[in-house]
This record gives structure tokens, sequence and C-alpha cells, in this order.
């Protein structure tokens, strides 16, 4: 394909307009032609900041012939249907997280896509953050050696006002879950990135510090991957006031700490080194040496303000512009996504069941 690939953006409430943001910063290879979202004037507002035309409705979106490509920014699981509507109208897709919240629609949505040569993508802009990149690369090259745990550990807090916020936040229906489904998403996809596919898992989770809501601001697990490695998750959105996003990776000859996208420690044992009796807490932290010397790059942090979520992105939507112009994949394609949903749904299932060892 030549010439910049010119998108619309659907849903301009929180994530929608970070969308635009990424995409103004891409203005070399991609264009915003149109927003659309059903609550009066909110698509009128975003198209106003970026010069772009509104609608009220995805079907009016989609009758473009101008676009090529719809960024789904609707309610969770409103993101499958969506999706499939705009292959069906001949559009490439990025849709946010999570995929969506059930398997059957995801599912649906891979069938979809496989029968055209669209190009689907699912945000997880964290992926992009160097240092998980430099942890992935290090996890799959063998330099922390067999990988023997694993840790998500998402301390964050969300008011009553933000689940009052949105009728749908909260709900099973179309948030999916609360703290882990809609928060922690992130640190999980990056843990099973990283550690390879959770086979098992058991689970409690709790609503602990809100009201009025049909889902969790609580979850913990234990898990096991297929590696035999096993792991942890604490997922909350009831840690006042609101602590890191932290993601720790170990094996039998190194460790790696990402704490809210910052690589805070990494070691990884030279191949002719045996390994210290006791280790040295704390001890031979590389992080500065793979960071090239320079600091972690201070970038927005995991649960901060959405304001800096379209720098985050950006990295994203580039990769699906070159997997639409080269014709490769995006790194994060639906079956991809799909692969943290199952292990939530797990861990919703587990917790359901007293704690029962659930398989993904
Ligand atoms: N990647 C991230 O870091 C990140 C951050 C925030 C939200 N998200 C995801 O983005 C999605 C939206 O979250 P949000 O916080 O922006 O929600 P929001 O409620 O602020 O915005 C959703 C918008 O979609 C509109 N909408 C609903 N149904 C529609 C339809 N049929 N057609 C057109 N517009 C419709 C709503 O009017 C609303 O303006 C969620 O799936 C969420 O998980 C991702």
């Amino acid at each position: 394909m030549t010439g910049k690939l010119r998108f619309g953006i659907l849903g301009c409430g929180v994530i929608g307009p970070q969308h635009a943001i990424a995409l103004q910063g891409l203005s070399d290879t991609a264009e915003l032609v149109a927003v659309a979202d059903t609550v009066p004037g909110r698509a009128e507002k975003l198209a106003a900041e970026y010069g772009c035309a509104h609608h009220s409705s995805l079907a009016d979106l989609l009758a473009r012939q101008d676009i090529d490509a719809v960024c789904v920014c609707t309610p969770s699981g409103m993101h499958a249907q969506h999706a499939m509507d705009a292959i069906h109208a001949g559009k490439h897709v990025v849709i946010e997280k999570p995929v969506d919240v059930q398997l059957g629609v995801i599912d649906a949505l891979i069938a979809a896509q496989r029968a055209t040569d669209r190009k689907v993508a699912v945000i997880s802009q964290h992926r992009f953050d160097r240092a998980t990149q430099i942890v992935h690369a290090a996890a799959q090259g063998g330099k922390f050696g067999r990988l023997t745990l694993g840790t998500a550990q998402v301390s964050w807090w969300r008011a009553q006002s933000y689940y009052d916020s949105g009728e749908w936040r909260g709900t099973w229906a179309l948030d999916g879950g609360g703290a882990l489904m809609n928060q922690s998403v992130h640190t999980l996809d990056l843990l099973q990135w990283i550690m390879g596919d959770i086979t098992e898992v058991c689970a409690y989770t709790g609503l602990l510090a809100h009201e009025r809501m049909e889902v969790e601001d609580t979850a913990v697990a234990t898990l096991r991957f297929a590696s035999g490695a096993l792991g942890l998750l604490e997922a909350t959105t009831a840690a006042y006031p609101g602590l890191t996003a932290r993601l720790k990776v170990h094996g039998e000859r190194g460790s790696a700490v990402i704490d809210n996208d910052e690589l805070m420690y990494f070691h990884s044992a030279p191949a002719e080194q045996e390994g210290a009796a006791y280790g040295a807490s704390g001890g031979g932290n590389q992080a500065a040496e793979v960071l090239g010397g320079a600091a972690s790059p201070a970038g927005p942090t995991a649960g901060s303000d959405p304001a800096s979520l379209g720098m985050t992105h950006r990295d994203q939507l580039m990769d699906f512009i070159s997997a639409v112009n080269e014709g490769g994949e995006p790194l994060v394609n639906v079956e991809e996504a799909r692969k943290v949903v199952a292990v939530i749904l797990a861990v919703y299932g587990s917790a359901r069941n007293g704690g029962r060892p659930t398989p993904v």
C-alpha cells in the first residue's frame, strides 16, 4: 500500500482521544479522517480538535470509502462485534484491550479475520516498552536460564467515582470483570508473553473497597506455566492511594524486575560463571548496562494519567501500520490477545469454585 493509512476512531471517551494523539505523532504514515461516538457532542468535540469529520454511529463511519482502518475504543464487551463489522466493511482494525470479554465472540472474530486479508491488532502498549522488550528478549534468549517464578503485582487505586463514571464499568457484560480484566490485564499479558503460556490457576477474588458493581476490585491467583514454572498474580484497584504495577521474572541464572514500566533490576549470570552458593540480595544489578548506560526511560506509568497514553500507543500503531503496508502480522494479533483473556476467565472460574485448580 502506498500513501498514508487513513484512520477512523470509534468511541471518543477516555481512550479514543489518545489514539488521536498517537496518530498525530505518526503523520508521515497515518491520517485521522473521522471519529464516531453515540453520545452527542463527544465525536464533535474530538473532530474539532483534530480537524476531521465526525459521525454518530459505527455504520456511518464504516460507510466512508476514505477510511482504511478503524480504532475500536468502545466498552470492552462490544469490541469483537465492532471489529467484525469493520472487517466486513473491508477495514483493518486496531482494538483496545481486552480484545473482548468472552472467548466465543473472540473466536468468531478470529474466524471472520481469517476469511479476509484484513489486519487486526489488539492494544497491549506496554509490550513495546523498552524494559519489556529487554526482559522478553533475555528470557527468550535463555539469559535467565530455566524460568522458575514469575509475578504480576498491580497495586492500584480507582475511586468509586471511576466506577460510577460509565454505566458499563464494573459490569460482567461490558467490562467483563474488574481490577483484573480492565486494569491488570496489561501486566498479566506481559508476564505471559515473557514466561510462556499459563496452563492452570487457583484464585480468589473479592469486592472489598467499592460498591454498586458486579465484578471484583481485588484478585489473587497462583499460576502454573506450560514450562513448569510457577507464578503469582495480585490485581487490585483497592490499594489506596495506588502504588505500582510490578513484574518479576526469575530463573536459575538470572532475574529481572520491571516497576511502572521501568527496568529496576536485571541480572544474568555469565555462561562460564557458577552461581554463588547463596546469591547476593540485590547484588549485581546490570539494569543500567543492558539499558545502554542510560536510566530506564521515565515514560508514562501503567496506572497513570490517561493523558500520557497516546505516546505509549504510538509504537504499537506503528507496528500495525507496518503490518498493513508490508504484509506481516502485528505483534499482538487476535490469537495472541485471546491468551490473556483465557487466563483471566480461568481465574474467575477458579474463584467461583472456591479456589479450585482450573485449567486455562
Ligand atoms: N490501553 C489502555 O491503557 C486503556 C486505557 C483506558 C481504556 N482502555 C480500553 O478502552 C475501552 C474504552 O474505555 P474508555 O475508558 O475510553 O471508556 P469510555 O466509556 O470513556 O469511552 C467509550 C466510548 O464509547 C462510546 N460508545 C459506546 N457504544 C458505542 C457505539 N455502539 N458506537 C460508538 N460509540 C460508542 C461511548 O459513548 C464512550 O464515549 C475499554 O475497552 C478499555 O478497556 C484501554
